[in-house]
């Protein structure tokens, strides 16, 4: 609600020309960094997905891994990282996605998901969309049935939601 979405604004620092000139990173480590708000902050996004409505929730290293193991500890439920390309020991599918410049990869081990599966995929920020397209690809390919896609931040202006459609996205705060 609109707490959630106070504290997000409150913790999120603008960082000009990173990683590269013209872009405006959106750091949420100070909000990580809180204990109380972090805490606050994963209690609303549970509270607005509820508690049965997901078997397993999905990381997207790095930054969503710190979001996502938090709801799976809150909530009882596992948590499967995806994970940039090389770094899995085991079968994995694989989805390369542009970036503005050059490409990435990210995967996901075979056997990640029971068929059936309700999976809620989180990261810290939507931008682009691009690394959510691309890890919505990989939980379907392996079988997961995504119930939705949930962010901290969303950058509107962007057109992540779009691109993402008709996948429900859920944001504490859009800007
Ligand atoms: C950032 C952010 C999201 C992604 C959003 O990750 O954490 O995962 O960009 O951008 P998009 O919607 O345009 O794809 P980054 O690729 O910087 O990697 P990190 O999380 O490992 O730092
Ligand atoms: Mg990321």
């Amino acid at each position: 609600g609109p707490e959630a979405a106070r504290l997000v604004a409150s913790r999120v620092l603008d960082v000009p020309d990173f990683p590269k000139p013209g872009v405006l990173f959106k750091d949420l480590m100070p909000l990580f960094a809180d204990g109380k708000v972090f805490r606050e902050v994963i209690d609303g996004i549970v509270a607005y997905h509820g508690r049965d409505t997901f078997d397993v929730v999905v990381g997207i290293e790095a930054r969503g891994f710190v979001v996502a193991a938090a709801i799976a500890y809150a909530t009882g439920v596992g948590v499967v990282p995806v994970r940039k390309a090389g770094k899995l020991p085991r079968p994995a599918h694989s989805v390369s996605y542009a970036l503005e410049y050059g490409e990435a990869t990210l995967e996901v081990h075979e056997d990640a998901f029971t068929a059936g599966h309700r999976v809620l995929v989180v990261d810290d920020v939507l931008a682009t969309g691009g690394t959510a397209e691309a890890t919505l690809d990989l939980v379907e390919r392996a079988g997961g049935t995504v119930s939705g896609f949930t962010v901290l931040l969303e950058l509107g202006f962007l057109g992540g939601r779009e691109r993402l459609a008709p996948r429900p996205v859920h944001a504490l705060l859009t800007v």
